[in-house]
C-alpha cells in the first residue's frame, strides 16, 4: 500500500512539475504568472500575459490601507484551509491589487486583491467557503509595467502609477491605456529583506 508520506511526496513532485520552469527571478521560486516582454524601454515595459486564474476579494474604501490587512487575511485563510476541500494551498506571487478610482478627489475607490492560484489548480479551482471570496479568471492582457524595489507604501504605489501614466504620455501611448484602473503587484512577504520587487501595471486597451 502507498504510504501517506510517499503519496505526499509524489504529489509534491507533481505540483512542482506543474510550475513553469522559467519563472522570473523576482518571483523568488514561488509559482507566478508567466509573460512575454513585447517592448522594453527605460520608461516602461510592455508585457503580454495569457489568461490567468486567481482567488480574489473586493472592497470599497477611502484608501487601501483601511482594507488591505482584512482582504489579505481573508485570502490567506482560503489558502490556509478555509475552502471546500479543507486543504492548504501553496502561496504564489504576486499579490495583485486592482485599484478602481472613484469619481472625484475624496471619493472612495474599489480595491480587488488577488492571490494567483497555483498553475496545478487552474483547471479545477478549490471552491471558497467564505462568500466574500471569489475565483476569477483574468483574460489575456497587455500591460504597461513599471518596476521598483524595496518596501512599498501606499504612497509609493500611487506615485509610481502617476509616474508611469506620465511616461506613457511622454511616449504618446496614453490615449490607448486604461485610465479607470491600475494594478499594484507585490512579490514579497514582510520577511523577504533583500531584492524586494514591486510593480505597477496599467492595461493597454485593445485597438
Ligand atoms: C528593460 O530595460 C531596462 C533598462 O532599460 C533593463 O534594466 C531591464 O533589465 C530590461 N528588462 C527586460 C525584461 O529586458
Ligand atoms: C464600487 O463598485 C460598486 C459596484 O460593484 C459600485 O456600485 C460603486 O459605485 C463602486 N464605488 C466606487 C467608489 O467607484
Amino acid at each position: 500500500m502507498l504510504k501517506a508520506c510517499a503519496f505526499l511526496s509524489l504529489v509534491g513532485v507533481a505540483l512542482s512539475l506543474a510550475i513553469p520552469s522559467n519563472l522570473p527571478v523576482f518571483c523568488h521560486k514561488l509559482d507566478c504568472p508567466q509573460f512575454t516582454v513585447v517592448e522594453n524601454t527605460t520608461d516602461y515595459e510592455l508585457r503580454h500575459y495569457d489568461q490567468t486564474s486567481w482567488v480574489s476579494i473586493r472592497k470599497e474604501a477611502a484608501n487601501l490601507d483601511i482594507v488591505r490587512r482584512d482582504m489579505f487575511m481573508t485570502l490567506f485563510h482560503y489558502i490556509d484551509g478555509e475552502n471546500a476541500d479543507q486543504v492548504k494551498i501553496p502561496m504564489t506571487a504576486p499579490v495583485l491589487t486592482t485599484v478602481e478610482h472613484g469619481a472625484g478627489p475624496n471619493c472612495a475607490s474599489n480595491f480587488t486583491m488577488h492571490f494567483m492560484l497555483p498553475h496545478a489548480q487552474w483547471a479545477a479551482p478549490i471552491k471558497p467557503t467564505n462568500s466574500q471570496v471569489n475565483i476569477v479568471t483574468l483574460p489575456a492582457m497587455d500591460v504597461y509595467v513599471k518596476s521598483f524595489p524595496g518596501y512599498a507604501s501606499d504612497e509609493d504605489f500611487i506615485s509610481m502609477a502617476v509616474e508611469l501614466y506620465k511616461n506613457l504620455a511622454t511616449n504618446n501611448k496614453h490615449t490607448n491605456v486604461d485610465k479607470k484602473q491600475y494594478n499594484e503587484a507585490s512579490y514579497d512577504g514582510p520577511y523577504q529583506f533583500a531584492d524586494r520587487h514591486n510593480e505597477i501595471w496599467i492595461g493597454k486597451l485593445q485597438a
